[in-house]
């Protein structure tokens, strides 16, 4: 529908037109009582949100960090009927709000400080502008789409799988006693029962008899008993085996597969993978120097200060182990004493007489880590996927172009080449890590 102002104004004169107008002005003040519209912007409600609420709050749908999802949230107070104002308060204030003694709060309260015991949620220093702009972000559904097979389903513990195991050994065990116990009793009175008919036996058939008459009239069904032990013990073994690294895996010599067992339960798929975390937030040295280093417990501490548990089972008592190294008791949020520093254990290994350069690989080639790694962040726990072989690293250095287009170091060197020298590397029609010197034995070994 169109309104034609102009035939208003003309119908009624000027004092319709002042009304109309201070009507209007007065709606939009009280809709946005004292707020600046000129601070509310998506992009520092995207800042703000990853800065100060991503580490406890995720944008996608149903994911639980430390607290509820925010996707969709100004929909949910809104529905209960709470005012946008209380929303406000509830960020700024979390406390305050609950003053309020809203039902919808209330709830909230129930679920996730009683029942989840994920802790009041922490006021947050921020302006109604910023919190206006925080839900102007969420309002564009940030939530990244994840990774194709629907990003990443909690994951089956070996724990679990070993308890399972251990309950139908159980299980099999008293159905055996209950089954020969029955068997006996059974048998004690059919033989009582022969003798009183006037058969007699010399000696009773003994359970082994016995059961070779049971399996003989059963056939089938003993068959399909045997074959699920054999599946299943197998599969035990074969596992057993490939963590000792006894079955293919791991190869000694070249240390290829080698996954030792860490001392935390820390997977890269939960950190790289789903988490998207980059490589060098907890590597940072890989882009500044010789080793890419595992991050202090601090690094951890970043988030898991916040974070007390993730979707796997026994994550609690992992992530407590970070807190028992630096000395941080999670109740409190203080630090007291520290406690042993967190032991891993290292899974690539060069012999002491090779020099190996990360960030000459990294960010003078610009060689991607998986490329010597593998994709580090599908794996819950980091093998060793190349040999780390003299091979491995001449043969890279034979077939790969070193970067010298984009790469200012190298128009240093090429100024420098002589006539002959660039002849011969541009034969060609391309410079190799090898042509650089990457076959000198000097480069590689001290
Ligand atoms: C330390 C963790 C933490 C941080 C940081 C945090 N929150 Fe929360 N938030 C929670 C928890 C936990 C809850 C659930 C209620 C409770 O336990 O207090 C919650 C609840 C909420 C709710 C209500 C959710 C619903 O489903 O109705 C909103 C809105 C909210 N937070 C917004 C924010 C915003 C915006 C920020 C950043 C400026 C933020 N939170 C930062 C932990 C946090
Ligand atoms: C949240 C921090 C974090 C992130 C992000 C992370 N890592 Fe790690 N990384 C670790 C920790 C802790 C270890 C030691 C424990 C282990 O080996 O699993 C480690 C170990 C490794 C190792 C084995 C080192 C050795 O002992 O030889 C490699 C290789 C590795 N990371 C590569 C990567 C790559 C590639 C990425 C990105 C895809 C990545 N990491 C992302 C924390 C991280
Ligand atoms: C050109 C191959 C190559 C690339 C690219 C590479 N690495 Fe490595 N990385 C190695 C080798 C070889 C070792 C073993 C070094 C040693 O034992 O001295 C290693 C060891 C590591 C270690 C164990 C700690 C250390 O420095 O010895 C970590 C962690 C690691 N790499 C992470 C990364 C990350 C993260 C990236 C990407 C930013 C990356 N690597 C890129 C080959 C590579
Ligand atoms: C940049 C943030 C960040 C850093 C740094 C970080 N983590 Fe995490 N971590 C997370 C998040 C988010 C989760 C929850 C993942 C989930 O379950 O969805 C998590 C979960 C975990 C879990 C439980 C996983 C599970 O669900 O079973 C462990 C254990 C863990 N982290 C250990 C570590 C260790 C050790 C470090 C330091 C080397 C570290 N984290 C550094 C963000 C981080
Ligand atoms: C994935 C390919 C690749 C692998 C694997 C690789 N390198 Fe390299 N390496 C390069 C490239 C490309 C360069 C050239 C970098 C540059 O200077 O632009 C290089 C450069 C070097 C240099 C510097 C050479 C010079 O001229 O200064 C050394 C030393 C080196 N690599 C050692 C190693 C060692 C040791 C290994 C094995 C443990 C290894 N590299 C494995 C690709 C690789
Ligand atoms: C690109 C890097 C690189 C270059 C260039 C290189 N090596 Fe090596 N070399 C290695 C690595 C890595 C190993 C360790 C391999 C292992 O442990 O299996 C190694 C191992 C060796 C060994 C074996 C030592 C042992 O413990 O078995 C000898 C000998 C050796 N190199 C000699 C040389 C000589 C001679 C040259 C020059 C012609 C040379 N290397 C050039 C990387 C290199």
């Amino acid at each position: 529908m169109r309104i034609d102002y102009f035939r208003i104004l003309k119908l009624k004169g000027l004092t319709t037109t002042v009304v109309l107008f201070s009507c209007f002005t007065m709606l939009t003040f009280s809709a946005h009582a004292q707020l600046d519209s000129t601070k509310i912007t998506v992009e520092s409600g995207k800042k703000i949100f990853e800065a100060s609420c991503a580490t406890c709050h995720s944008s996608c749908p149903d994911e639980v960090i430390t607290g509820p999802s925010l996707f969709g949230v100004a929909d949910r107070w809104s529905e209960a009927g709470l005012s946008r104002e209380l929303l406000r308060l509830w960020v700024q204030n979390p406390n305050a709000a609950k003053a309020s003694g809203e039902k919808y709060i209330n709830t909230l309260w129930t679920e996730w400080v009683d029942r989840r015991a994920a802790g009041v949620m922490t006021a947050q220093a921020v302006s109604d502008e910023d919190v206006e702009s925080i839900l102007a972000y969420l309002d564009t559904k940030p939530c990244k789409p994840k990774a194709e097979g629907g990003g990443c389903p909690p994951q089956v513990l070996p724990e679990e799988e070993e308890s399972v195991s251990l309950w139908m050994y159980i299980t099999l065990f008293l159905l055996l006693v209950l089954i020969f116990g029955a068997a006996g009793v059974r048998r004690q009175l059919k033989y009582a029962n022969l003798k009183k008919e006037g058969i007699h036996y010399d000696e009773m058939p003994s359970y082994m008899d016995e059961l070779k008459m049971l399996i003989g009239n059963n056939r089938k069904l003993f068959s399909v008993i045997v074959l699920l032990l054999v599946a299943f013990g197998a599969k035990d073994i074969w596992y057993t085996l490939k963590d000792v690294g006894v079955y293919g895996g791991h190869d000694y010599n070249t240390g290829l597969n080698y996954r030792p067992e860490q001392p935390i339960d820390f997977s890269h798929k939960i950190h790289a993978g789903c988490n998207e975390i980059e490589c060098v937030y907890c590597h940072s040295s890989a882009e500044k120097g010789k080793h890419a280093e595992i991050p202090s417990s601090n690094v951890c501490m970043n988030c898991h200060k916040h974070i007390k548990k993730g979707k796997r089972e026994n994550s609690e008592q992992e992530i407590q182990k970070i807190y028992d190294a630096v000395g941080f008791n999670a109740d409190t949020k203080t630090y007291g004493e520290e406690g042993e520093p967190i032991k891993w254990v290292k899974v690539h290994n060069l012999p002491d007489h090779v020099y190996f350069n990360h960030s000459q690989h990294v960010v003078v080639a610009g060689i991607e880590c998986q490329e010597c790694h593998g994709p580090v962040e599908e794996m819950d726990v980091v093998e060793q996927v190349a040999p780390l072989t003299m091979g491995w690293c001449i043969n890279c250095h034979n077939e790969t172009e070193v970067a010298y287009k984009e790469n200012g170091y190298y128009k240093e060197m090429h100024k420098r080449f002589t006539k002959d020298d660039l002849r011969k590397f541009l034969e060609d029609k391309k410079i190799t890590a090898r042509e650089m010197g990457g076959w000198e034995c000097a480069k590689c070994h001290y």
